[in-house]
């Protein structure tokens, strides 16, 4: 019997949806440090977010959308320049208008799960110092007083922070996002800025969101950037040092932060009032696996942030190799390292073609499956994501959406790949079936299969 004779099954009431963030998808975030970092012109291919997807004004069809799709919960974002784009003046527009967003997806019957920070901050915050300047932990508390208690009616589930790794290491130590720092002082200061932040976040919400008498404590988290990371080399004299490398890059691309929110301190060893234990449930964003390798290339990986692949390992359009074991190892890390719920925040593949996308979602799928039955406590999964959006740094090229937009269409319209009706089967049947992957990917499950279950 094949593994494709097997179904991979989830416990009831799983959560299956999409995950977004403002800025990629809102449009006109005009006041932001993103907005103001795209005029440069770096980004990779020469686009800017400009109107993205037009979800500000086009939210409620996108939900109905995923409604019919059969999601049952929706990851989004919150941007803090458009509530407050002027120091000190909150726009309660936008503030309304974020609480009818989710308030619309409640009503679709999606459950909501809310990012309040994913790396962009208002321009006259960055033009201060960003996370550095003397009052940033002090605004993002007005920022958060004035967000939090608008939008709870309708929140499950809170994001305080979004992959803190990445402003930390792409803005201020590789310098390749704003504000394009290469410093390691910066990186490190701002690594303890997003910790002190994250507790903040944390603390309000659990301050601010009215509980009924009885009712559960609200749910708060983080999500973090989880790569399976590896040597390079099976066997060889490379592999002893790829070993020890790769040890220091678990340490500085995820474990340092978990480490800090478990011992409540920050790097130098100072305390925060609140940091210890301030995670009630985790996001786990998973995409690849990182391959360490000892050879000259290692240097332009690290800066760029792609990974030599081993042979017959394929690769995503952003360079990324495909490796679903990588998924339940981290799953199964995850779990064991932090012992709380788990739900994954992101995972998907850039895939413009939309012919790797059925199989990389499949295959994870069924990894996501195998940690739940060896022990792992998931609750959900947010497929990266609904709709082509803007992608950072490689702007709109990159395709990560269950959803086809054209930014030539002036309609922007929405055109469902064959990956969404997919990924609406596996919410039917709650579980990856034989008859799925036969009739999608036809033995997509097979390479895996003879992966050791604990890696
Ligand atoms: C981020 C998303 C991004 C995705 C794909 C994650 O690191 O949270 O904003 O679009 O990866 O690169």
């Amino acid at each position: 019997m094949t593994a494709e004779h097997e179904a991979f099954a989830f416990p009831d009431g799983f959560w299956w949806g999409t995950a977004s963030a403002g800025h990629q998808v809102e449009g006109n975030n005009v006041h932001s440090n993103w907005w103001e970092w795209e005029k440069l012109g770096l980004v990779a291919d020469g686009t800017r977010s400009g109107r993205a997807c037009e979800y500000w004004e086009r939210f409620s069809d996108d939900h109905e959308l995923m409604a019919q799709m059969g999601h049952n919960c929706a990851r989004i974002g919150v941007e803090w320049a458009r509530v407050e784009p002027e120091a000190g003046r909150f726009d309660v527009d936008a503030i309304a208008r974020y609480a009818e967003m989710v308030e619309d997806l409640a009503s679709r019957g999606l459950k909501v799960c809310l990012t309040l920070h994913h790396w962009v901050m208002p321009q006259w915050l960055a033009a201060r110092g960003g996370w550095m300047a003397t009052d940033a932990l002090e605004r993002w508390g007005r920022f958060l007083d004035r967000i939090i208690p608008a939008v709870a009616p309708h929140v499950s589930l809170w994001v305080t922070v979004n992959e803190p790794m990445v402003p930390v290491l792409a803005g201020h130590l590789a310098g390749y996002h704003p504000p394009m720092q290469k410093s390691p002082v910066a990186a490190m200061r701002v690594f303890n800025r997003l910790l002190e932040a994250h507790a903040i976040a944390y603390h309000r919400v659990h301050n601010l969101v009215p509980r009924a008498p009885g009712a559960p404590a609200p749910m708060v988290g983080y999500a973090a950037a989880y790569q399976w990371v590896e040597p390079f080399d099976t066997e060889g004299w490379r592999r002893p040092v790829e070993q020890a490398i790769t040890r220091i890059v678990q340490k500085v691309s995820y474990k340092a932060w978990d480490d800090a929110i478990a011992s409540g301190r920050l790097l130098g060893g100072r305390r925060v009032p609140g940091l210890a234990g301030s995670v009630d449930w985790l996001g786990v964003n998973y995409y690849m696996r990182i391959s360490v390798p000892l050879r000259p290339s290692a240097l332009s990986n690290v800066a760029s942030g792609v990974y030599d692949a081993p042979e017959g390992i394929e690769t995503t359009e952003m360079g990324w190799q495909v490796y679903p074991p990588g998924f339940r190892h981290t799953l199964m890390d995850a779990w064991e390292r932090l012992g709380v719920p788990i739900w994954v925040t992101e995972n998907g593949c850039s895939d413009s073609g939309d012919d790797m996308r059925r199989r990389y979602l499949l295959s994870h799928l069924a990894e996501m499956s195998k940690a739940i039955s060896l022990g792992a406590d998931i609750r959900g999964y947010f497929q990266w994501t609904f709709m082509d959006n803007f992608e950072w740094r490689e702007g709109f090229a990159q395709r990560f959406g269950l959803v086809e937009v054209d930014q030539a269409d002036p309609d922007l319209r929405r055109l469902p790949r064959q990956s969404a009706a997919m990924f609406s089967e596996v919410i039917a049947a709650n579980a990856v079936t034989p008859d799925i992957v036969a009739r999608h990917s036809p033995g997509c499950l097979d390479t895996w299969m003879d992966t050791p279950l604990v890696g």
